[in-house]
């Protein structure tokens, strides 16, 4: 596998006027997801909502590429086509999860490091060949009393790094999450010097490890404040500290930043994608790999019902429209109710 693939894949998914569909929830989150709506999490039933999300016409005009977890990227259609190749015909990039999510770290309590390191070399050598182009990873820190700590900021730096090394050896593009989360009620000052001190260790790391810059792409928190901080930042605010810390830590030879929803809503993380996108130019594409925030109202149109199939599907082309927008700094809120 050559550079220029691995590069371009990573350029592809940040194409201009699109982003990322982050369907990787694992089972457990999945369950959570379904029984939000009142259902069961069962595997014919997950497989039926991902076969909903993956056959949406018109998706690939928004969406660059598609996160799948493991169990997904082994299943198919109801016409018996591997989801790899339906995404891949409709010209989204299928992309796959390859952490085993995250363990308590040792020693250091209320902190975690994310594991799935062993087997690792042979599992990507799997997923490539069930037509995985590029993996994702993500490291989970949380701000507290003296949180987190440079040793667990270390350890997951360390474990991403180890992890984007192996993706490239078998020419898979790695996504480099380091999630700070929003929970707490720390202040957007705090989240900011954390997210900045996190950004960091990963590039020092991924540099040590001989990662190639240009075949990544970042996948960090905007910086907020805390969802319990009394005081809480206007979108204005949240885009000019956000694109400060990324312009301190972030190399430019990245090709692409692409920010996870957190816990947002869905029109939080859109409108606060547009107000970064207002401060142009940057190194880097600015985009999205947005989970919650692209599926919530997907889950709430769907609700299990083969009826509401289409009108599952058009929620979706319509907010991922809206996250479009919101790369060229072009969304207004009246689009909300402009239906696509
Ligand atoms: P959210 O956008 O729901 O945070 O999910 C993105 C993701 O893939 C987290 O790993």
């Amino acid at each position: 596998m050559t550079h220029q693939s691995m590069d371009h894949t990573a350029a592809a998914l940040v194409a201009p006027g699109k982003g990322i569909l982050a369907a990787d929830e694992s089972t457990p989150t999945m369950a959570k997801r379904l029984s939000a709506i009142g259902l069961e999490s069962t595997e014919p039933r997950r497989r039926e909502y991902r076969e909903l999300l993956f056959t949406t016409v018109g998706l690939s005009e928004y969406v660059s590429g598609v996160i799948l977890f493991d169990e997904t990227i082994r299943q198919r259609t109801t016409d018996g086509r591997p989801f790899a190749d339906v995404l891949s015909s409709a010209g989204l990039i299928p992309g796959i999860k390859v952490d085993a999510g995250t363990k308590p770290l040792a020693a250091f309590p209320d902190e975690v490091v994310t594991d799935g390191l062993d087997g690792l070399r042979d599992r990507f050598e799997e997923y490539a060949e069930l037509g995985a182009r590029f993996a994702k990873w993500r490291a989970v820190l949380r701000i507290g009393e003296g949180r987190p700590t440079p040793t667990c900021i270390e350890a997951n730096a360390h474990a991403l790094a180890r992890y984007a090394a192996l993706a490239q050896e078998v020419g898979l593009t790695p996504v480099v999450e380091p999630e700070v989360l929003m929970d707490g009620s720390h202040t957007v000052e705090r989240c900011a010097e954390v997210t900045t001190e996190v950004l960091r260790a990963v590039y020092d790391q991924l540099a040590r490890h001989r990662v190639r810059l240009e075949a990544t792409l970042l996948k960090p928190n905007m910086v907020l404040p805390g969802s319990d901080c009394p005081e809480q930042a206007d979108d204005e605010r949240i885009a000019l500290m956000t694109v400060e810390v990324l312009r301190r830590a972030v190399p430019a030879a990245v090709p692409g930043i692409v920010f996870l929803s957190g816990g947002q809503s869905d029109e939080q993380a859109t409108t606060r994608l547009d107000a970064i996108n207002r401060h142009v130019p940057q190194p880097w594409e600015l985009s999205f790999s947005f989970g919650r925030a692209l599926q919530a109202p997907v889950l709430r149109a769907w609700a299990g019902e083969e009826a509401n199939r289409s009108a599952a599907q058009a929620a979706l082309l319509h907010r991922a429209g809206l996250n479009s927008a919101a790369r060229y700094g072009s969304y207004r809120p009246e689009m909300e109710t402009v239906r696509a």
